[in-house]
């Protein structure tokens, strides 16, 4: 069996009109391995995120999956991505978005709502499972996209600044729930921030700027 989730080499996203995003970079990210990735605004966090979820592709470079195979199946089920922006399914409940990947890799209703009920206990999101998300604040739709994001206990997590919306105490409450499921179920983590706090309580610190990214 493979452990090496990502490998990078040279990995570049240009946009047009001149921005580059990613520059050279070059990277693995093993099973289990829990890093932040920590840089300014504007820095290339996401554009990398992206790569590693295969939402984007390089214009320079390679990146590659050996341990969860070509790009096209990588998600849902292998990859858990919680967005930086709001991207919760407006028509659906906070329950139903949390269950979706569960029902999406094909799990039974039955245990796609008991595990979607566990994460949002974890993520103290239980009283507002029945409401829609225009219903709910910045910080609980932010949890309930990353706790949708850890259902069904994908190898790799990319959670783009997922304590953006939280105060202070509420910032370290997700981050204690984030690491108690990753940690439970083996899943690599990489977890794009700018707040020192948080990228402090992972083992390992990646850090971009201007693109360059320094592991
Ligand atoms: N779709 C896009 N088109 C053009 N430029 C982009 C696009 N997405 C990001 N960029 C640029 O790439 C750089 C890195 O952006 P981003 O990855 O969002 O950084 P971060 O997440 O660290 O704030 C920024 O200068 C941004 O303006
Ligand atoms: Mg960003």
């Amino acid at each position: 069996m493979h452990d090496t989730l990502v490998r990078a080499i040279g990995l570049t996203r240009a946009f047009p009109g001149g921005e580059t995003a990613v520059l050279d970079a070059s990277f693995e990210i093993e099973r289990g391995q829990l890093v932040a990735l920590v840089g300014p605004s504007g820095s290339g966090k996401s554009t990398l995120l992206h790569l590693m979820a295969a939402l984007d592709h390089p214009t320079a470079g390679k990146i590659e999956w050996p341990a969860l195979g070509p790009a096209a199946g990588l998600r849902p089920g292998q990859v858990g991505v919680a967005f930086q922006g709001r991207s919760l399914l407006d028509p659906l409940t906070m329950a139903e978005n949390v269950a979706l990947p569960l029902l999406l890799a094909g799990a039974d209703a039955a245990a796609a709502d008991r595990e979607a009920e566990d994460l949002m206990r974890r993520f103290d999101l239980w009283d507002c499972a029945s409401k829609l998300p225009e219903e709910v604040s910045g910080g609980q739709a932010q949890r309930a996209a990353l706790a949708r994001a850890l259902a069904g206990a994908p190898a790799l997590i990319l959670a783009d600044e997922p304590t953006g919306q939280q105060d202070r105490e509420g910032a370290r409450r997700l981050v204690d729930a984030l690491l108690a499921c990753v940690e439970a179920a083996g899943s690599a983590l990489v977890l794009a921030t700018h707040d020192p706090a948080v990228a402090t309580r992972l083992p390992e610190r990646w850090s971009i700027d201007g693109g360059h990214l320094e592991c």
